[in-house]
């Protein structure tokens, strides 16, 4: 590169450093996210501490160390899906994986590109391990259900699930297939679909093999993140929308889902860890060229810049290390880099469990949402599932004292919840999220849902009733028994 060019590169960076201070200060849909004492100590302080501490290892010599060096079949049996595994990081963890005789389940959009980047890993070294790809666009939420579908058909277990796929800061705001901001969509929602779909193999896989992993591409850019409003940025709409306040807000958010189910699920023996990778220049500033020039062209960060083999070594660890579940269990560690559990200092180590809960539900209400609008675009109205809901629940509540029917909900709310489901349940198409509670705790509730559907059904043929479903402009379905309109029998 030529001086003229290097010096093109360090204004367009000094650039993009003026335009975020100033939004900074000026723009309330940057301040609401991150803040200038967060960027420093998180982005700043943080690259530089870890610059300092950097433990030279490579994804590697991490597998090396697990599996003993030329090993080449040491995970054989291990299955690994790896989100956006077709470049950067992903992909070096996917080749060493694959080196090791691991079963590398590449989520990716592109199979060609899939296809080729295999093959070139192929030519280079033996690769004990097996390869498939399966498609999923992370920015289309209707294709995390397939995808799941596609794995679960193949009866593999699930040792390990790599949150990698993301994209950093688009300068204009863009809405995924569903409307949702696009680095929302695919940092934050569709690996929130899909883990929580994963989770029942997860949890199955664990009690098969002793343990099953979980592991979020977090960055140092979510340690910068000072607030997140559920109302306004989850996700952010386009008057609120701001490129590197929302990469530092979806980024923690991949942290707060990893602490609340690392919290949840340590005891299923399912250890959830996020992981800091490092400042490396991969794709992912691609669609930023201001960003890109500060953060990894120009010179200002230069100097705490891993390699690609060293930004994937901390991802490694956290799917293989033996250290990784006794760290989970004696110090609660979920946050690392460099190898190491570390301090979390931002948003999300102060993210309270009742925050977490409230953004989980958040984020189940916009999947089953979303689902609705679908259903709508199908020409059914939106408020079919409310009303076979109540329809449900009435003619439940009427037949429970003959079947002792409450000593099978825990309370009220989930029978609300199951009933809510039972009534999505009988749209043909609906979602698979659906069929698995976000708990993971769905079997017993399946039945449940099939005894409601079987006393429902019951009660409907031998009692005449009539669910009247009703349009838009209505304020809801109602059901007849005995040809009486109203509240059905008490
Ligand atoms: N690099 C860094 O400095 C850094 C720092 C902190 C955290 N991270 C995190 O590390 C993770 C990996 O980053 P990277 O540097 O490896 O990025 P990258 O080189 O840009 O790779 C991103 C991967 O995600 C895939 N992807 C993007 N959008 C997708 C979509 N809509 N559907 C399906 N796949 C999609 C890409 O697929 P294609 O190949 O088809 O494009 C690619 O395989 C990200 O979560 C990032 O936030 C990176």
């Amino acid at each position: 590169m030529g001086c003229w060019d290097a010096l093109a590169i360090e204004w367009e960076g000094l650039k993009y450093y003026k335009s975020v201070f100033a939004r900074l200060i000026m723009d309330p849909a940057t301040k609401a996210k991150t803040s200038f004492g967060q960027m420093f100590r998180g982005i700043v302080v943080g690259a530089h501490y870890e610059w300092l501490t950097n433990p030279k290892k490579t994804s590697e010599s991490v597998v090396e160390e697990v599996c003993g060096k030329g090993n080449y079949d040491a995970l054989k049996g291990k299955v690994v899906i790896i989100t956006g595994a077709t470049n950067g990081l992903g992909l070096e963890n996917a080749r060493c994986l694959l080196k090791y005789g691991c079963h590398v389940v590449f989520a990716m959009r592109n199979k060609e590109k899939a296809a080729k980047v295999v093959a070139e890993m192929q030519a280079k070294e033996t690769l004990t391990g097996k390869a498939t790809f399966i498609n999923i666009q992370l920015d289309d939420l209707s294709t995390v259900k397939p995808f799941v579908q596609e794995f679960l058909a193949m009866n593999l277990p699930l040792h390990c699930l790599i949150n990698n796929a993301g994209i950093m800061a688009p300068p204009v705001y863009r809405a995924s297939k569903q409307g949702l901001e696009s680095q929302f969509a695919i940092n934050n929602m569709s690996h929130y679909l899909l883990t929580h779909l994963l989770l029942p193999k997860l949890k199955e896989t664990a009690q098969t093999s002793g343990e099953a992993r979980v592991v979020y591409l977090g960055s140092l850019a979510g340690e910068a993140c000072w607030n997140i409003d559920l109302d306004t940025s989850v996700p952010s709409g386009p008057e609120f929308y701001s490129d590197i306040g929302d990469y530092t807000s979806t980024k923690c958010i991949d942290m707060i889902h990893a602490r609340h189910l690392h919290d949840k699920h340590t005891k299923d023996k399912i250890f959830v860890c996020a992981v800091h990778p490092g400042i490396i220049n991969s794709g992912l500033g691609k669609d930023n060229p201001g960003l890109t020039a500060a953060f990894y062209a120009g010179s200002s960060l230069k100097h705490t810049h891993k390699s690609q083999a060293e930004g994937a070594a901390t991802t490694m660890y956290c799917a293989l290390s033996p250290e990784v579940p006794k760290k989970s269990v004696t110090e609660g560690a979920w946050w690392y880099y460099n190898c190491q559990p570390q301090r979390c200092i931002g948003f999300a180590s102060k993210a309270t469990p009742e925050f977490q809960e409230k953004l989980e539900a958040k984020c189940w209400d916009l999947a089953k949402e979303r689902h609705a609008a679908k259903m709508a675009k199908k020409g059914q109205t939106g408020n079919v599932h409310g009303d076979k809901k109540k329809m449900m629940t009435k003619i439940f509540m009427h037949v429970m004292p003959m079947m002792d029917g409450m000593k099978i909900f825990r309370d009220q709310d989930e029978m609300e919840r199951l009933m809510t489901r039972a009534a999505e349940d009988m749209e043909d198409d609906s979602m698979l999220v659906l069929q698995h509670d976000r708990n993971g705790t769905d079997i017993a509730a399946v039945q449940h849902v099939q005894q409601i559907h079987f006393w429902c059904n019951f009660i409907l043929t031998r009692q005449h009733c009539t669910f009247h479903e009703v349009g838009d402009d209505d304020d809801g379905g109602h059901f007849d028994c005995d040809g009486e309109d109203g509240d059905g029998p008490d």
